[in-house]
């Protein structure tokens, strides 16, 4: 597989041709989704829920954040990857930010990093993506922020709203970001926005008017135990956790059964050592 490469994103952008994001926290996340062909892997710091069964992304540290970058970068062979900086982590300045954004390259190996924000955090992308660093911006709803917004909900659902995101998506741009998630926005207003610009949209809620799409993985592929809440946007493709969960039960009957081991999965020994150990 040829690596993705901020070119190839922009090249992709140009022929209007979809590009695919999908959000690896592991090895073996990060391994399936870059031999699926993902254009992109965002370690996203969703991971706080779906990996490590946090309430929200506030707590998630950039410890955290970097060995799961680093795991992650360690199985991607094609991938462009992305590391989100999780809360705190870069909104004091935009040298706090260049910070840690850096540690994200040389610690966490991965290749661009993502933040989120709109006209705010216009001079900490331009900051970041001047030294070098490739910057996903964020804009729309913005889970890391859920407790000012009062909630996940919808951004841009009035004029003045969808007025708000167009201005966050101009700044963001502006400001240097090669691309831009769009989070739960109306999709004729992604469209439109997306229309307006010279960079990538990658809708997640936002409707196929983007320019991409981002899923969180293991929400895809149905690998979260039951009950938990999927956003209206999610498309189950796959039940991972249902197919886990006969795996492990059919062990479980066997072991009990001692069934499993069978004999093609021990080790032989020759019958006169057998016999002189016995001795
Ligand atoms: O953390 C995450 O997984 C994300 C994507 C859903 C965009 O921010
Ligand atoms: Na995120």
């Amino acid at each position: 597989r040829k690596k993705v490469t901020v070119g190839t994103i922009r090249s992709m952008y140009k022929k209007d041709e979809p590009i695919s994001v999908m959000t690896a926290h592991d090895f073996p996340s990060a391994a399936v989704a870059d031999a699926a062909g993902m254009d992109i892997l965002l370690v996203g710091d969703s991971l706080a829920m779906v990996s490590m069964g946090m309430e929200d992304t506030s707590e998630v540290l950039v410890e955290e954040m970097l060995l799961h970058c680093r795991s992650v970068a360690r199985a991607t062979k094609g991938a462009f990857t992305v590391g989100d900086l999780p809360m705190g982590s870069y909104e004091i300045s935009p040298e706090q930010a260049l910070e840690t954004a850096i540690r994200f390259v040389k610690e966490g190996r991965i290749q661009g990093i993502k933040l989120e924000g709109g006209k705010e955090m216009a001079p900490t992308i331009s900051r970041i993506t001047s030294a070098g660093i490739p910057v996903l911006a964020h804009i729309g709803l913005t889970p890391q922020r859920q407790n000012a917004l009062g909630g996940f909900r919808v951004q841009g659902k009035t004029s003045s709203g969808a007025m708000s995101v167009l201005e966050d998506a101009f700044a963001v741009q502006e400001a240097g970001a090669f691309a831009m998630v769009l989070e739960a926005v109306p999709a004729e207003v992604a469209t439109l926005i997306t229309k307006k610009l010279s960079v990538p949209t990658i809708g997640i809620g936002a409707g196929n008017g983007c320019s991409g799409q981002v899923l969180v993985q293991n929400d895809m592929i149905g690998n979260f135990p039951p009950g938990r809440f999927l956003p209206k946007f999610v498309k189950q493709y796959g039940n991972v956790w249902d197919e886990t969960l006969r795996a492990i039960t059919s062990y479980k009957t066997e072991v009990k059964a001692r069934q499993y081991p069978g004999p093609e999965h021990t080790y032989p020994i020759a019958q006169h050592e057998l016999e002189a150990f016995e001795e």
